[in-house]
């Protein structure tokens, strides 16, 4: 195996993201990220190095599961504040040309009328450089911040969201047809050819349209789809409908197992296998020598705040870590949240493990691959993970800004291109034809949104 590895930049507009605590970091930006200069930096980077994207996460409301309430959160910065991910999007496509952007947006309190105008909008304004990773947010301070009395139940979240799709598929790909829009000077009307738009009805359980999509098609029509559910439900829905999915794991036989099942999910789905690329979060601590990382490592750890971490925990799990004490195993109860980050630490091979190793700056903290070393040694561990678990690339965890995203771009993607197995230029065309060689820029013809298309 000798294919090209993929790297997304992991990223959220809050002042502390994957790890409580960095923003403290004398030489950290990230509470910059309410200016457009702290995106347009980070863009620049990412592309410099090549990146697929940059991926930002978005989690709507605020986790107070801690403790029953939000102090440590805000206390922390544990995600909070919480800035909107899309309006930092066209800022970096400026500055950029190649760069995908995947934006969560949490579709629950959406509609896909309104959402599919919004989507079509930034697939244009990025020359169709867009990716929605679809979420369903699994937070009830967002429920009932948007005045419901509680969030929907784990199962009805993927219910709706295939509902939701189906409306948003018929919206870009079956209400405006090729060639609609004839937009010649010379001949004047029509503008748009009446006769080549079909309203289009939907009338599922959760959501009804009746209207065509208010945008013209943008170039991809349908955003590139991320999804990163992985419950037995979420991998099933990752698979009919994901283009990119991104995963957690502990171990690589953990990882393995996860990325064969999505991959035959999608092939159940009557979509090839390779119709799915998989990103795994993984931390990265790179400097020149071995030694310099190390340090850099035990310097970096001072600045995790242990509070603030398992305020995260907590509202990712549903589990109240303050409740437990910090060296009592942490066991799997089915929880509303999120089941696979539970399922992922509680089956861990060896000992259980305590919400004290979750507050670690290491590989069980980290929730996956933690890498610490010179170029050569990061390599070798990127490579090992890729090949032995048949992931395609990984989200890389945002740590110390920017001197990390710099560091890896300065230090492992020249390694990497030595080595083979980098990409060493951009592919030309849309995001989808970037991660996908040779296909076109909108949804394959095995992909269930194909099928709403007008004839
Ligand atoms: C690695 C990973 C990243 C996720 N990122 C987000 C996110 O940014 N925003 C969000 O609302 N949910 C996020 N989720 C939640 C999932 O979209 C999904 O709603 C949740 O995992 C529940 O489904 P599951 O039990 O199938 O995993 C993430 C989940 C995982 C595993």
């Amino acid at each position: 195996m000798n294919q090209h590895i993929h790297f997304n930049a992991f990223h959220m507009n809050a002042p502390a993201h994957s790890w409580a605590g960095f923003w403290r970091h004398p030489r950290d930006r990230s509470v910059e990220h309410a200016t457009l200069g702290y995106w347009t930096g980070l863009a620049t980077t990412a592309e410099r190095g090549l990146f697929d994207g940059v991926f930002l996460a978005d989690v709507f409301g605020i986790y107070d599961t801690y403790g029953g309430n939000a102090d440590a959160t805000l206390l922390s910065a544990a995600q909070s504040p919480s800035h909107d991910p899309m309006l930092t999007v066209p800022a970096m496509a400026l500055v950029t040309k190649h760069l995908g952007f995947g934006v969560t947006v949490n579709l629950t309190y959406e509609h896909p009328y309104a959402f599919a105008r919004r989507f079509s909008t930034l697939d244009h304004l990025t020359g169709g450089r867009t990716g929605w990773n679809i979420v369903t947010g699994y937070l009830e301070s967002a429920a009932r911040g948007m005045g419901l009395d509680r969030a929907r139940e784990h199962d009805e979240r993927y219910a709706a969201g295939e509902d939701f799709l189906a409306a948003a598929y018929k919206l870009w790909e079956g209400s405006w047809a090729e060639g609609a829009v004839v937009r010649d000077r010379r001949i004047g009307q029509p503008y748009t050819d009446p006769s080549r738009i079909r309203r289009i009805t939907h009338d599922g359980p959760f959501y009804r349209v009746d209207g065509f999509n208010l945008a013209d098609p943008s170039p991809q029509r349908t955003p590139v789809l991320y999804q990163a559910g992985a419950s037995g439900r979420g991998k099933a829905f990752a698979g009919k409908h994901a283009e990119c999915v991104f995963l957690e794991g502990q171990t690589p036989a953990i990882v393995a197992a996860a990325a064969r099942d999505i991959r035959q999910h999608a092939v159940d789905a009557g979509r090839a296998s390779d119709d799915i690329l998989l990103y795994l979060g993984a931390t990265v601590v790179v400097a020149r020598t071995s030694k310099e990382a190390r340090e850099l490592h035990a310097e970096y750890a001072q600045y995790v705040d242990t509070v603030g971490q398992l305020a995260l925990i907590s509202g990712w799990t549903g589990i109240d870590m303050a409740a437990l004490g910090l060296d009592e195993p942490i066991r799997y109860v089915p929880s509303n949240a999120l089941q696979s980050t539970v399922e992922n630490l509680t089956r861990r091979a060896g000992r259980p493990i305590t919400p004290r190793d979750m507050t670690r700056f290491d590989q069980i903290g980290g929730r996956g691959p933690f890498i610490v070393g010179d170029p050569r040694e990061v390599a070798d561990q990127l490579i090992a993970w890729i090949d032995e678990t048949g992931v395609d690339g990984f989200n890389l965890r945002r740590l110390v800004m920017p001197e990390s995203l710099e560091a890896f771009v300065d230090l492992v993607v020249p390694e990497l291109q030595n080595r083979g197995r980098y990409r060493t230029s951009y592919a030309d065309g849309t995001l989808r034809e970037k991660l996908f060689a040779g296909r076109g820029p909108h949804l394959a013809g095995t992909h269930p949104g194909a099928r709403y298309r007008t004839p």
